[in-house]
């Protein structure tokens, strides 16, 4: 671990491995200046202990800017567990991750994440409190929550880029209609946009079709749809080399996580004039709904708490106007000079 590249801005590593199946949990607490670190734990078939190590730190990273710019008192930190969510899950094996999550004292707090069911989740509860997300402790899937909070980046984004209050005569092109794209597509129809829609799976297409009156693009071609807006909401990557081109629209704004493939590709789009919305600043909806600052939040409170991006935002395409340079990067600057100041604070 401690040979890592990326191991050395992390505050605490660990790897469990559960005596019984010999399954390995590694968790990585990337910085808790903001308080305990709060990220989801992902169950996956890595290939190699380096490849689970490369994912955990890079994510966990991530949750630090993720949660440091929604304003949440969280620090960074992620999970993952080395298995095959289709046929190693037991109950055996989620207690003992429990267990070694209660070890931490509540420095990292877990959640569900890719490979992970709420029912596993509710195991792990049983060994540790440091759960959130599950029904007990919450509102529930934050699904919901994520595409609310999307659409409000995207309300943002279009005053910001066409001046206009409503989406009533714009085009926006929806990438993936899962769990958060459909959601959003179905906001997006209400709130009178115009839809061109795509997914892998034909079923989700022909019913968000059927109930938005949305157009149907090639799922290899959807980026490149004549709109106002892209909206990814399929996986992460998809803003790169080859497609940055071919974007037509003159803001992108969606869910997906790790949007731009390379750091360069920020820039690529800055030079093509499309407003990019950064990622983990608008899909922070899921986060902020498992996270409540206060108990017994209802859903409404929760969806006003969660319309805040819509000023984070705006603030941040302000300040990357007047640099000159991407969101994205005033998106971190933004959320590290809120750690910074809370250090300072701290020190004082
Ligand atoms: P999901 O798995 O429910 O939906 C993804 C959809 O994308 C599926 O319908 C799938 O068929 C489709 N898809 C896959 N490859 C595609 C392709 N090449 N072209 C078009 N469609 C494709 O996932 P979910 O929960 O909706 O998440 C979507 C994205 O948002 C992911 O990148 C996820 O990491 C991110 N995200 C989700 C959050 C949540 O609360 N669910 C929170 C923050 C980020």
């Amino acid at each position: 671990v401690r040979t890592h590249p990326s191991f050395d801005d992390h505050e605490h590593v660990s790897i469990y491995r559960d005596p019984k199946t010999g399954v390995e949990a590694i968790v990585a607490i990337h910085d808790t200046t903001l308080g305990p670190a709060l990220g989801g734990c992902r169950m996956w078939s890595y290939p190699s202990r380096h490849e689970a190590l490369d994912d955990v730190l890079r994510l966990s990273r991530g949750m630090t800017y993720k949660n440091a710019l929604a304003g949440l008192p969280h620090g960074g930190g992620k999970a993952v567990i080395v298995a095959d969510p289709r046929t190693d899950k037991s109950e055996a094996l989620f207690e003992a991750f429990g267990d070694h999550v209660e070890t931490l004292g509540g420095r990292y707090i877990t959640a569900e994440d890719v490979g992970i069911s709420d029912a596993d989740m509710e195991i792990v509860a049983r060994r540790t409190g440091h759960v959130r997300g599950i029904r007990a402790t919450g509102l529930g899937d934050p699904s919901p929550y994520t595409a609310w909070g999307v659409f409000c980046g995207i309300r943002a984004a279009v005053r910001h880029r066409f001046r206009r209050a409503s989406l009533e005569g714009l085009t926006v092109a929806v990438q993936g209609l899962g769990h958060v794209g459909g959601r959003l597509a179905a906001l997006l129809h209400a709130d009178g946009a115009r839809l061109i829609v795509a997914d892998i799976d034909t079923d989700r297409v022909a019913e968000v079709a059927a109930r938005c009156g949305a157009d149907v693009a090639p799922v290899d071609r959807i980026h490149a749809a004549d709109a106002d807006l892209f909206a990814p909401c399929a996986l992460g990557g998809g803003l790169n080399a080859a497609t940055i081109p071919e974007i037509r629209a003159k803001v992108v704004c969606g869910a997906a996580n790790n949007q731009l493939r390379t750091p360069g590709d920020a820039a690529a789009l800055v030079a093509r004039d499309i407003l990019y919305a950064p990622d983990y600043l608008v899909n922070a909806g899921g986060v902020i709904s498992i996270a409540p600052e206060r108990p017994g939040m209802t859903a409404d409170e929760m969806k006003e708490r969660i319309a805040r991006i819509d000023s984070t935002l705006s603030f941040v395409l302000k300040r990357a106007d007047a640099e000159g340079v991407s969101p994205a990067v005033i998106a971190d600057r933004v959320a590290e000079e809120r750690i910074f100041e809370a250090a300072r604070r701290k020190s004082a």
